[in-house]
């Protein structure tokens, strides 16, 4: 098996993405694992499911958790012994001095300026932006044009939804949701939803 081979666990839309990052990033994808039975013997861009992740045995033992629910990438990490694939497009920005974890994936378009640190398993989505100085936690999902103003801390496993915005040094609470397009000016406290400009606690989270 060579070493440029890779596996990646789910098969939904948020996959598709993940195997192009791969991809352009001089990777191979040679599988990707669900559990909806349907799918199994069928192919997601051009790449064949095989099986649940109980064919990981059989596979490349490299991964990349491709399942856009933060608590579904937590979970699936602390069952999978798999040495997880930090991947960046190569049309994404990241700044020398950043750090990434294991398993962090950058789309295309993502800039991250410097002496941010992101953990392990976080998606930094299309066109997603990270100034300076801001500290992004594990299971942390950065949507779509989502954009963090220096020094921000957006704690383990928030959600920020499409466009959503956080300004200079306010945090975002552990496995919180900001709603598409909300503008976070005051932190956000752990385990709720805020939505809307300013963005306001409108209940639970994730
Ligand atoms: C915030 C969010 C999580 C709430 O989802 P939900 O609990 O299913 O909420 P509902 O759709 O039932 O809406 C509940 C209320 O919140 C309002 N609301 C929902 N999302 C909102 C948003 N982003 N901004 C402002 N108000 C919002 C609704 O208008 C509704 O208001 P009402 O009670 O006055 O009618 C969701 O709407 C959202 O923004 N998700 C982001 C999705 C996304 O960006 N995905 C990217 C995937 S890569």
């Amino acid at each position: 098996m060579s070493a440029t081979e890779v596996a990646v666990i789910g098969a939904g839309g948020h996959a598709k993405v993940v195997i192009a990052t791969l991809r352009d990033a001089g990777w191979r994808v040679v599988c990707a694992y669900d559990g909806d039975q349907t799918k199994w013997g069928t192919s997601i861009s051009g790449v064949p499911i095989v099986g649940d992740d109980d064919r990981i045995g059989d596979g490349p033992p490299r991964a990349v958790i491709a399942v856009g629910n933060n608590r579904t990438r937590q979970r699936l990490a602390g069952r999978l012994g798999l040495e997880w694939v930090t991947v960046v497009h190569p049309r994404a920005w990241v700044d020398a001095s950043v750090r990434l974890g294991a398993g962090t994936v950058v789309f295309a378009g993502a800039v991250i300026q410097p002496d941010s640190v992101v953990g392990a398993h976080v998606i930094v989505n299309t066109g997603a932006s990270i100034d300076h100085d801001c500290q992004v936690d594990d299971f942390v999902h950065l949507a779509p044009g989502c954009h963090l103003a220096g020094e921000v801390h957006v704690a383990e496993g928030a959600f920020l939804g499409t466009g959503a915005s956080v300004i200079v040094r306010v945090e975002v609470g552990p496995w919180s949701i900001v709603g598409a397009g909300g503008v976070v000016v005051r932190h956000v406290p752990p385990g709720v939803t805020a939505v809307g400009v300013p963005a306001r606690q409108r209940g639970p989270g994730g």
